[in-house]
C-alpha cells in the first residue's frame, strides 16, 4: 500500500528529495474543525514558499500534547516540518530562521491567536506576541517578539 509517508520514503531513496535539511512537500497541519484562522495561516506559508496541508484533528490538544506543546500554550493549529513541530501563528520567516539555525529544540510555538500575528490579520490591528523556542525538556525561550 503506498500511502503519503512511504511515498516521500520512496521518492528521497530515489533522490528526488534532499532527505536533511528539507522539507517534506506539503507537510500536514491540524486544526480543530471549523476553526477560521488556520487557513490563512497556510496561504501566509504557502506565500512564504512553505506550502502546508490542513486537515481536521478530532483532539487538537491531544495532539498538542503527544507531540510536546505545553498545556496553555496550544495554539490553533499544530504540525510537524522539518523535524521540528510548529504550533500555533508562526510566522513563516521564524520557520525559515529555525531550520536555517537548526537549534537542538522540539520547535516553535505561538500560544493563542494573536491579533496581527500571520493568518491573524485584523485591519492593520497589532498586539503583542511572542514567538517560543521549545526545549526538548518542554521549557520556553523567546525566539522572537512582534507587535
Ligand atoms: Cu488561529
Ligand atoms: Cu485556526
Amino acid at each position: 500500500m503506498l500511502n503519503r509517508r512511504t511515498l516521500m520514503l520512496s521518492l528521497a531513496a530515489l533522490g528526488a528529495y534532499p532527505v536533511r535539511g528539507a522539507l517534506a512537500a506539503n507537510p500536514v497541519f491540524y486544526r480543530s474543525p471549523g476553526c477560521g484562522c488556520c487557513h490563512v495561516w497556510t496561504e501566509r506559508m504557502a506565500e512564504a514558499g512553505m506550502p502546508v496541508t490542513l486537515e481536521d484533528s478530532g483532539d487538537l490538544s491531544a495532539l498538542s500534547a503527544k507531540l510536546g506543546i505545553p498545556q496553555g500554550l496550544e495554539g490553533c493549529h499544530v504540525g510537524e516540518i522539518g523535524g521540528y513541530v510548529v504550533s500555533g501563528h508562526v510566522p513563516p520567516a521564524d520557520i525559515k530562521r529555525l531550520l536555517a539555525e537548526t537549534p537542538d529544540a522540539r520547535g516553535l510555538l505561538v500560544p493563542g491567536m494573536p491579533v496581527g500575528s500571520p493568518g491573524m490579520e485584523m485591519g492593520g490591528q497589532t498586539e503583542r506576541y511572542d514567538v517560543l523556542l521549545l526545549a526538548r525538556d518542554g521549557k520556553t525561550t523567546v525566539f522572537a517578539t512582534y507587535g
